[in-house]
């Protein structure tokens, strides 16, 4: 499906987006690995998620939507070994923590994934849990299909991974779970602790400190088993990102956007929209079932360039496509770094963002570890161009955002992806006054 947006001079208006994916993923997984029933609200019920679903259901997890985003889980305190291989589409959050997940348990397991997944790299998962006793097979460079056959009593594990990934340190500590002992990840710099407050919430021993020689570890102690908690999902920071940065880019807006994950290791591109000179506000925050949200009120206009520390990129790194966008309509020359690992996320973010940005008469410069973005100021950028988004839902929705502030629309082919992450993502936009239509 080929979309169109169409420029428009503002938006206005409230509304929820759809549940954090993170949060999504790691609900089903916990639930399926605990004692009994976990009950879920506000599920994304987005086709990565649902891929987790019917994986977690091929474990032998009961896994059933009640309607409304309210899901329940019922797990049998472990895993069973899956008759068939099990496809997790488009998600590389779904495949490497249920490898994690799996590694623990006397199991084969086979993984598949759509092109994109299967061109992603698995090693960085794979080698940590062949230490600790998983054996596995793949294809070459640690690419998907791959054969995982776990083993009851893992070893303790120590680890300390070189890139800063929330998925790498969640899959190790599930498998540390299985562990006889202390498992422990020293991450470079802190990610997402999604992983660490519903483990903790589920009953594990979770310990986390700073490294006085920089850096953050944070241990499991295993063996242990978990106890289902109720999960509440807050709105997704990095979808609600698309209808954020549309606000912000166009003069004369004001979106509140409702119920929003305002975890700190997520609210990287808020930071930096602030420095840019948006006006954004956090109203009615609070806590919610271990994590902080709240709504974030929006106003359109007046940004600056930005160049973001380097170590604010694992915060921020599923916002890169769409801060991009921001800075195109910054004024100034805005540099980003530290974001190397957008070149293996569901495509080459850097490489897609950089001919895009340049089809829409931006001046890029495209680095090893980010871009460098002429500014064209408020109104200024041309638009007009096809964008391919080589099937990344990010880089769709990005594009289609550029389009409602651009001089001329812009047509982004490929955008069937953009349910993995964010449903009904066009309508979502349109109740906020944007125009994006199907393209015949
Ligand atoms: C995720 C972690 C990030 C992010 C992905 C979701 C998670 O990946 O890009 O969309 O849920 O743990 P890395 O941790 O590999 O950077």
């Amino acid at each position: 499906m080929r979309l169109k947006a169409h420029p428009v001079r503002s938006l206005s208006g409230r509304a929820r987006p759809p549940g954090d994916k993170s949060i999504s993923h790691r609900s089903l997984i916990m639930g399926a690995l605990a004692h009994g029933e976990t009950t879920v609200r506000g599920l994304l019920e987005g086709a990565d998620v649902l891929n987790t679903a019917a994986a977690m259901r091929a474990y032998g997890a009961s896994v059933e939507a009640l309607g409304d985003g309210c899901w329940r889980v019922v797990g049998r305190g472990g895993l069973k070994e899956p008759i068939a291989p099990i496809d997790f589409g488009n998600s590389g959050t779904g495949a490497r923590l249920t490898m994690g997940a799996a590694a623990r348990f006397p199991i084969l397991s086979i993984f598949t994934g759509d092109g994109s997944l299967s061109g992603r790299p698995m090693a960085r998962v794979l080698d940590p849990l062949r230490t600790m006793g998983a054996q596995s097979f793949a294809r070459a460079g640690g690419r998907l299909p791959v054969a995982l056959q776990g083993k009851a009593g893992l070893a303790p594990l120590a680890h300390a991974p070189q890139i800063a990934s929330a998925q790498i340190k969640s899959a190790i500590l599930l498998a540390g779970l299985g562990a006889e002992g202390r498992s422990e990840i020293l991450e470079p710099k802190r990610t997402r602790d999604h992983t660490e407050r519903m483990l903790k919430a589920f009953g594990a021993s979770i310990a986390e400190s700073e490294c006085p020689s920089g850096g953050w570890r944070v241990s499991v102690e295993g063996p242990a088993s978990l106890y289902p908690a109720p999960v509440t999902v807050p709105a997704d920071p990095s979808s609600a990102a698309f209808p954020a940065v549309a606000a912000a880019i166009l003069a004369g807006s004001e979106v509140r956007l409702e119920g929003v994950c305002l975890n700190p290791l997520r609210a990287g591109l808020y930071a930096t929209l602030r420095d840019m000179g948006a006006a954004l506000t956090v109203l009615a925050q609070t806590d919610s079932a271990g994590e902080t949200i709240g709504d974030l009120l929006i106003r359109g206009g007046g940004l600056r360039a930005v160049s973001p520390p380097a170590a604010r990129a694992s915060d921020m790194i599923d916002e890169f496509p769409i801060l991009a966008v921001a800075c195109a309509f910054a004024e100034g020359t805005s540099v980003l770094t530290g974001a190397e690992e957008l070149r293996v996320k569901e495509s080459d973010r850097i490489a897609l963002m950089v001919n895009g940005l340049r089809a829409c008469g931006v001046e890029i410069e495209e680095r090893p570890d980010g871009m460098i973005i002429e500014g064209k100021g408020a109104g200024g950028v041309k638009g007009g161009a096809v964008i391919e988004t080589h099937g990344d839902h990010r880089i769709a929705m990005s594009f289609l955002v550029l389009g409602l502030a651009a001089q001329n629309p812009v047509i982004v082919e490929d955008a069937d992806m953009i349910a993995t992450s964010f449903p009904g993502f066009s309508a979502f936009m349109a109740g906020l006054g944007a125009d994006i239509r199907v393209d015949a």
